[in-house]
Formats: C-alpha cells, structure tokens, sequence
C-alpha cells in the first residue's frame, strides 16, 4: 500500500511524463530497442570473424553477468528516480562528478541517433531495390561503395528514415513508440525465424550452423573477449540513456529482474537467428570460405546481396531481410530519440515538440555530416576517421564505458546496493541479488576498464579489434 502510494506521489511529481501501459509495452518496447544493427548487422559478422562458437559462448556469459548487472542498475535507478540519466545522477548530488555522469549518459544517445538514422537510410534504400527487382544491381562490384560515396541520395534516404522516427516520437510514449513497437517486433521475429529456416536448409549451411554454435577453443583469443564485450554493450543499449529512461517510464509493479532476463533472452535470440541467417549463407555459397566469413562490416551489404542473387527465390528471402532488418533499425532508433528527447524535456523543461525540434537540427546536422562523410566530405577526417566511424568510435569505445563506469560508481559509492535491492523487490524477490553484488562490485568495472583500455589501444594501432 505504502509503494503504491508513494508510487502515485512521484508520478504526480513527474508531471507530463510519458508512461508505458504495462509489463507488456515495456519488455517490448526494451527488447525494441535492445534488438537494432547490432543484432542484425554487428553480432554475426563479430562472430564470423572472432571464433563462431567461442565467440557466442564467450557473448553468452558476459550478457547473463556483465549485461544484467547494468540493465537492472540503469532501470533501477531510472524507476526510483522518474528521472533520465541526467535527473537521476541529480538526485544524488550537485557537485561536477554527478554532473559528468549524468550529462555522459545523456549525451551519447544524441551522438548516435543521427548517425543510426544514415544506416537506418542505407537499410530502406536496399529494402526500394530489392522491392523493384534490382537484386542483380546490389549484388553488383562496386556497387555499396559506390552508393555510400554518392552524397546526394544517402542524405535523402537518411532524412526518410529521420522522418518516420521522428512522427513515433512525437506521437507520444504510448501512442507512438509502445504502439509501433508492439506492432514491429512481432513481424520482426517471424521474419527473421523464416529467413534464418530457408537459410539453414540450403545445401552446405550446416557447415555454417556447426561453426556457429559449436565453441572450439583453438578459436578463442583475446580479441574474442574483448569484441564480446564491446558487443553486448551496444546490443543490450546499455549506457545509452535508453534504461534510465524507459525505467522512469514504468510503474512500480513492473517486476525488473524478470523484465531483464526476458529482454535478454530476447536479444541473444534474435542475435542468434542473425548468426544463423548469415554465417550458414556465406557457408552455402562461398563454401565457408575464411576471406569472406571475416569481411568485417561490409558482411551485410556486400556480401549478402551476393549471396542472394546466387540463391534460389533470393529476392524473396532478400526482401524478408531487409524489411526486418528495417524494422529492427526503427525500433532501436526511436527507442535512442526518446532518451534524447526525454533528457531535453526534463533538463530544460520544454516541451515534447521543442525537445523534438532540437533533436531535428541535431540529427540533420551530424547525420548529414555522416551520410557526406563517405562522398563530398571525404576529405574532412577526425583521427583518421569519416564522421560517421568516428562518432561511432566516440560513443562506443570511449563515451559508453565511462557512461557505464559512472554508473556503477554512483551505485557503490552514493546510492548503496542497499536502495537498489529495496527497489527492485517493491515488485519481485530479488533472485540474483547475491550475484548482481558479486558483478557490480568486481566484474563490472574490470570488464569496463578492459573495453576502454582495448579501444584506445586499437585506435592508436597496437591491437587490430
Ligand atoms: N541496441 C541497439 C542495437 O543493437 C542500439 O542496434
């Protein structure tokens, strides 16, 4: 009675904010947000490239430990305070730290928003082609880079895609993104379970299946670790803004720890079909050729169209896979607006349009500098790098671990595991408290201080990542 009453009172505190309807919108609006490119796009060509088997084991542990220690902190934090990032780390104190956490948080959904929405445009224009018959045209030489080099039509295809994420956003929480959500990643898992099937029963695939799910320890390195770790940050959302956020959004008797293990089992999954639609195709039809299963990013929009201009009835199987994999870039691109403009709204008390408005001038602004930054503006390089790899390099090598570091510290240091535990249970027991004490206190910053350490020793060239 008192946790439903005091609930009430900080919802009334919290003014406008938006709410979720239930458990239900929720774990899918996460999950939506949880399940982008990096499920689709990164996870499978990470796990071409650094040991199948071992590289999914490896993912498999850290997202039950690492993951699940920060999923339940962000939403935890985000929950108790009615807060995003930057309210929350407020709540604690005033002083520059409190400041540095929150705003590092908040910022970095605003970085890669723009930036999601340029591949979020590379996704559509693929998804037109294939729709008017073109498969021979992407499968052609050349043909992705070219079509990244040519200005013009990735800035078109990057403000399509800007528009449609900014119409759910300014429809509302529940009107607009619970709403989209439930609809997309429904059609989302069919699609992909179809696509990854048809793959799988292509003569030579099981090759692939079996590099995939199979660990082999002579496969595992270092590297493996560490890209693990990278990856089940970005995948999982975590340090985005997105947790603090959609935390604040629930009510208290949403059951936190079960919430989490499902959107996790949901994310791995679905991770695990891309795995399964990718790593088998390239065995089918490049005979699991090594040069091929490590190409790296261009696995998906190089590669693949290859493969499916070779496959029987690709272009069908081409237009499930890019129509998923746009649904999977839409919902995990609203999903990192909403943080953004939920941090404008609440920091310098605007309302949803004008928080959205900022937001349209910086997406237009640095995505424009992405989609120019493969054509016209080619020339114009930030530590070597075109824009685009750069604000990703930015924000996940060295923005998200200090995010998350902070995270941690406020927990350990200002806020006691104490609180944490009183809010999860207002809802649930709190199974995994023990361990989540054990993760926090002494995996946690290791695992973050060792993504941050290997990303600025790749940057400056002593390891390849
Ligand atoms: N979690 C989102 C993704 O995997 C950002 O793409």
């Amino acid at each position: 009675m008192r946790e439903a009453a005091s609930d009430k009172k900080s919802e009334k505190k919290a003014g406008m904010r938006g709410k979720f309807s239930g458990r239900i919108g929720y774990v899918l609006a996460v999950a939506g947000s949880a399940v982008g490119l990096g499920n689709i796009w990164r996870f499978p060509y990470l796990a071409a490239k650094y040991g199948g088997g071992m590289f999914l084991l490896v993912y498999l542990l850290l997202t039950v430990t690492f993951g699940y220690v920060l999923i339940v902190s962000e939403t935890a934090l985000g929950r108790m305070t009615k807060k995003g990032p930057v309210g929350a780390f407020h709540c604690f104190g005033k002083s520059l730290p409190f400041h540095f956490g929150g705003w590092i948080n908040a910022v970095v959904p605003m970085i890669i928003v723009p930036y999601y929405c340029v591949i979020g445009g590379w996704v559509l224009k693929f998804l037109i082609e294939y729709l008017l018959g073109n498969a021979n045209m992407l499968a052609g030489d050349g043909y992705f880079p070219e079509f990244i080099a040519s200005s013009g039509s990735v800035e078109l295809w990057f403000l399509l895609f800007s528009f449609f994420v900014f119409a759910v956003i300014l429809a509302g929480v529940e009107q607009g993104v619970e709403r989209v959500t439930k609809v997309m990643m429904p059609v989302l898992v069919v699609l992909a379970v179809f696509v990854a099937v048809y793959v799988m029963t292509r003569p030579g695939a099981l090759d692939g299946v079996k590099y995939f799910l199979i660990p082999n320890f002579k496969d595992f390195s270092w590297m493996t670790v560490v890209a693990a770790m990278g990856q089940m940050f970005y995948s999982l959302s975590i340090a985005m803004g997105v947790l603090y956020t959609y935390g604040s959004y629930i009510s208290k008797d949403v059951d936190i720890e079960k919430s989490t293990s499902q959107v996790e089992i949901f994310d791995t999954g679905i991770a695990m079909v891309g795995g399964l639609m990718i790593i088998p195709a390239v065995f089918a039809f490049s005979g699991g050729d090594m040069a091929t299963l490590k190409a790296g990013p261009s696995l998906t929009f190089i590669t693949l169209p290859k493969i499916f201009a070779n496959m029987g009835g690709g272009t069908i199987i081409a237009i499930a896979f890019f129509l998923m994999f746009l649904f999977a870039a839409l919902t995990s691109a609203i999903s990192i607006m909403e943080a953004s403009v939920a941090t404008l709204q609440d920091e310098l008390h605007l309302s949803r349009f004008k928080s959205s408005l900022i937001m349209v001038i910086v997406t237009f602004v640095l995505g424009s500098a992405s989609a120019l930054g493969y054509g016209v503006w080619d020339g114009i390089r930030i530590l070597g790098m075109q824009f685009l790899d750069f604000f990703d390099f930015l924000t996940n090598s060295i923005m998200m671990p200090i995010g998350a570091l902070a995270t941690c510290f406020l927990i350990l240091r200002v806020v006691g595991f104490k609180k944490i535990e009183e809010e999860v249970e207002i809802s649930s027991a709190f199974h995994r408290k023990k361990l989540y004490y054990f993760f926090l206190k002494y995996l946690a910053p290791i695992c973050i201080a060792i993504i941050l350490l290997s990303s600025i020793a790749n940057v400056l060239g002593w390891i390849s990542l």
